[in-house]
This record gives structure tokens, sequence and C-alpha cells, in this order.
């Protein structure tokens, strides 16, 4: 589990993150929603320790990576996979050689086995035939599975992804979003995403942080969302009239049910 404690971030006299506090679990899809320019970003960096909160703490397990020694902070680095916004592969490697990459990072393992560890994530996450590829000879969607299998390589106990469905297409986004899950809830992962991709939301939000101009403005499940009278929230996550008049829908039939 992560804890995020009363953290405060400005950059200049421009306060950024104003007290937010909320907690990350282990073995679900934790979002961090909101507005552009609303905080999430900057909210993952302080998390995975890259910004710096002027007050408050982030708590590992109970420990803070605010005040931890450096040993300590680069155990709980090698614990961390990432998924970046846009897929960030690196260009001039082969898809074997973007995913090995952690593992040469950080293990000693033997040629054979790291490319047998490879492979295992590749396949987990669909992509198979394409070990000898460029980035630029594969299509978006499969860089995001190779970013995504690069992130799993090391086996994280904590996986941050930011916009991971940017530039897709929705039908391509919902398989990233389930993949996501499914390695989340496989590997008891606590995940941490960022978006405002409305269908991830929906399809894989089982925890919610909103955020609001760098404030935590609410916080619940997907199904909590469809009933929440939470004015800001509705009018961020049903922002058209067919989305509006969805919800009512629903509501008006969870009644329904209820008198029947
Ligand atoms: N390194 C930085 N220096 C100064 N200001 C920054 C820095 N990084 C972010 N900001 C400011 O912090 C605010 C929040 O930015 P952030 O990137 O967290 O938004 P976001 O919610 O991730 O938006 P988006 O959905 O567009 O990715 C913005 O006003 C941004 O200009
Ligand atoms: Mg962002």
């Amino acid at each position: 589990m992560i804890e995020v404690k009363n953290v405060k971030k400005s950059f200049g006299d421009k306060e950024i993150l104003k007290d937010v506090s909320f907690s990350m679990y282990p073995g679900q899809t934790n979002l961090i929603i909101g507005a552009s320019g609303s905080g999430k970003t900057v909210m993952m960096k302080c998390m995975i320790g890259l910004f710096k909160p002027e007050e408050g703490q982030i708590l590992y397990e109970g420990q803070d990576i605010l005040t931890i020694d450096p040993k300590e902070m680069k155990e709980i680095r090698k614990q961390i996979g990432m998924l970046f916004q846009g897929s960030a592969l690196f260009d001039s490697m082969t898809v074997e050689e973007n995913v090995m990459f952690p593992l040469n990072m950080f293990t000693h393992d033997s040629f054979a086995k790291k490319k047998e560890r490879v492979n295992e994530v590749l396949t987990k996450v669909e992509i198979t035939d394409a070990n000898r590829k460029f980035p630029a000879e594969i299509s978006g969607g499969m860089k995001k599975r190779v970013a995504l299998a690069r992130a799993i390589v090391l086996n994280p106990k904590y996986l941050f992804c930011d916009e991971p469905n940017s530039g897709l297409d929705p039908q391509t986004s919902l398989v990233i979003d389930h993949l996501i899950g499914d390695i989340t809830r496989e590997y008891n992962i606590t995940t941490v995403i960022n978006t405002h991709d409305m269908n991830t939301v929906m399809e894989s939000g089982d925890h919610i942080v909103y955020m609001h101009k760098g404030q935590k403005q609410w916080e619940g499940s997907n199904k909590d969302i469809i009933f929440s009278e939470d004015k800001l929230l509705n009018s961020f996550i049903f922002a058209s009239e067919f989305l509006r008049g969805a919800k009512e829908a629903k509501i008006k039939e969870a009644n329904l049910k209820k008198l029947s």
C-alpha cells in the first residue's frame, strides 16, 4: 500500500498540490483523474521520488520516501515499474533490447535467463514474433504493450502508468486497460494510473481519486461515480449531454430496482 499524507508541492510561488491525502491499494487499479493541469503528473512524480514535496509524507508500506536514506530508496525503486506518457521506448533498440534493458540494469542474470524472462512478459502482453523489430516498425498499441512488458519485467510491486491510453483508439485502449488490470490482480500489484480517458475510468476504476486544481475533490470507485452528487466530478465525467442522459437512465434503473 502507498499512503500519501498532506502533500504540498509548489513551483516558485505557484502552489500545484494543496494538501493532498489518499491511499493506493494492492491488487487494485488506482486511478488519478482530473482535467489537464490539475496536478496528476506532478502527483505521480512526487510518488516515485522524482519531485520532492515541501510538506507531507509518502509512505510505501509505512516507510516515508521523503525521509528515507538513499540506500533504502534504491530498494524501493527496484520494485517500481513505470509506463510514461508517450511510450518512451528507446528508438535505437529492438523490442527485445527495450524489454531487456531493466534486467541488464538491475540483475546479473545470464543472457539465456534474461531472454526467457523477456519472452515470458512479451507473451503476457500478447506480443509474439516482434523481438527483432524496432519501435518505428510497430503500431502505437504494440508500442504501449512493449512498454508495459518493460515496466513489469522486474516483477514490480508498484506500477505507475501516466496516460497509458493517450493516442490509442477506444478498442486498443480497452486491451491495454484489461492487460494492466489482469496483471495488477494476478501479481497483487499496487497500480496507479493517471488518466482522463472515460472508458478507463468506467472499466478499470477500482479506486479513483479525482483531482481538481491541485486538490483531492472526490474519492470512490467507478460504481460510486454514477450516483455521485459532486457537481465538479459530474461535469468532468459526464461532460456531454449524451453521457448525462446515460447517468440519469442508470439512476432511474437503480431506483426502479429498489422499488421492485
Ligand atoms: N517542472 C515544472 N515546473 C513548473 N511548473 C510545473 C512543472 N511541472 C508541472 N508544472 C505545473 O503544474 C501544474 C500541473 O501539471 P501536471 O503536469 O501535473 O498536470 P496534469 O494533471 O498531469 O495534466 P495533463 O492531463 O495535461 O497531463 C501545471 O500548471 C503545470 O504547468
Ligand atoms: Mg499529466
